[in-house]
């Protein structure tokens, strides 16, 4: 008979307690394809032992790497000569993996990728992708389901981006890097992940300068050598665990995490009523909350901005505030989709077209609901925390794709949640 896989939630606990961060899987997935550079042995230590982490290697494996991914690192051997064609169904699995293209491309003159899924949070084209690509010197075309880009030989050039986006910064790094030349990202993203690649790529030879900035411009080089790198604290999961203290009015010390990354989220909890102090020695920061949190307004924005990751969480906190709240995102045009589900746990939202009016309620109340994506589920779960009685969030694969252990650190915070393997009439009965 098949099973779904859930968390019962029992609400009304206050996380208190300490929990670690590892390192940050937007990143990780990225460095781990930024491997593809280099011929040899790259490894990456302090990652998270995650679901895309398991899809990433295997989609390097099927390239012709070897991979291991033991007790959080990741081993990539990139052999000389690799696969130019990426797995149709892993990549389809995990839209992360279409960051493999512009590595492919700079190191085989050739890169077939499928044209990636993802999360059901908007239509995330790859025009920006492509475009920029092409700057360089590729010809892409689109047939049967994947993106074929060729080019013997990448040439710098000025790609500017219509949006700071991500994933494209780091297509155009990952590619401009061992182009021929100099090449400028201009209105280039400016995320920690970005940093922490450039980190990376610089250790690993290449010749970049304005990470973190608007002007990023890379001189290509010949080769690159493989290094052993430490990607940068998850900030998304250490705003989850400070949502989640303000939220239960607990007190959540989250080791490891860089406050720095999280200075607007962190500012948003204190206007809400927490106190945050972060640790001595950059060893991560202390959230505590004694009253009900009060109503804050939320935009989301590229970085510096309030993180659209952590805007699932922000409407979980906005329903059992004290007041009214404006939720704003400005980053995808479907993040919204959750708030069905978080209805069904009494919350009061009302949506128009990127804005969010959430009127807090001083409790929820436990219902099934289903996780849509991984900030929906971490949002979900947020919530069912602070309803009265039993919540049971399904389709938790979602949650596996980006938070370790998470029933494990939620136990060990003091909530009660149990992962659950439920038998399923079957359909065809
Ligand atoms: N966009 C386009 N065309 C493109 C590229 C992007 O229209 O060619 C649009 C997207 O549709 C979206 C916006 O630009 O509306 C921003 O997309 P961006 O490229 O910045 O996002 P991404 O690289 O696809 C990464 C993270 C997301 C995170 C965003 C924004 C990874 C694997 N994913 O996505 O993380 O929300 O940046 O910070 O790094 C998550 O972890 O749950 C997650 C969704």
């Amino acid at each position: 008979m098949p099973v779904v896989e859930l968390f019962a939630i029992v609400g009304g606990a206050r996380l208190v307690g300490e929990v670690a961060v590892s390192g940050a899987k937007n990143s990780v997935l990225k460095l781990m394809a930024a491997a593809l550079l280099a011929p040899g042995r790259t490894v990456l230590t302090g990652t998270p032992q995650i679901l895309d982490v398991a899809i990433m290697g295997e989609v390097l494996r099927r390239l012709g790497c070897g991979v291991s991914t033991e007790d959080g690192t990741v081993t990539i051997d990139c052999p000389p000569e690799l696969s130019s064609e990426a797995d149709y169904e892993l990549v389809r699995r995990m839209r992360a993996s279409i960051c493999v293209l512009g590595p492919l491309l700079a190191r085989t003159g050739e890169a077939k990728v499928a044209l990636p899924g993802g999360d059901n949070i908007g239509s995330r084209g790859l025009d920006m992708h492509i475009s920029g690509l092409t700057r360089l010197g590729a010809e892409v075309t689109s047939e049967h389901g994947y993106i074929i880009a060729r080019c013997p030989q990448l040439a710098g050039a000025t790609v500017w981006l219509d949006f700071p986006s991500v994933g494209t910064t780091e297509q155009i790094l990952m590619a401009g890097v061992l182009a021929k030349g100099t090449t400028v990202i201009d209105n280039a993203a400016r995320e920690p992940e970005i940093v922490d690649i450039c980190a990376m790529l610089s250790a690993m030879g290449a010749q970049i300068s304005g990470a973190g900035t608007s002007t990023i411009e890379i001189e290509g080089v010949e080769a690159l050598h493989p290094v052993t790198h430490r990607p940068l604290p998850d900030r998304i999961v250490a705003g989850t665990w400070a949502m989640g203290a303000v939220m239960t009015r607990g007190d959540v010390t989250v080791r490891g995490a860089n406050w720095r990354h999280l200075e607007i989220t962190l500012d948003k909890l204190v206007t809400a009523g927490a106190t945050v102090e972060p640790l001595l020695a950059d060893a991560g920061f202390r959230v505590s909350m004694d009253n009900r949190p009060r109503a804050v307004d939320v935009v989301t924005l590229p970085y510096p901005g309030f993180p659209t990751d952590l805007l699932p969480m922000a409407i979980a906190l906005a329903s059992i505030a004290d007041g009214a709240s404006m939720i704003t995102e400005n980053v995808f045009d479907s993040r919204f989709m959750f708030v069905n589900e978080l209805a069904r746990l009494g919350a009061d939202v009302r949506t128009d077209g990127h804005h969010a009016v959430v009127r807090g309620r001083p409790r929820l109340s436990g219902a099934p609901v289903r996780a849509t994506d991984i900030r929906a589920g971490a949002g979900l779960v947020l919530a069912a925390l602070c309803a009265d009685g039993r919540s049971e969030v399904s389709e938790v694969s979602h949650l596996d794709r980006g938070y370790p252990d998470f029933v494990a650190q939620l136990q060990s915070l003091g909530a009660d949640v149990e992962r659950l393997d439920v038998p399923q009439i079957d359909p065809s009965y």
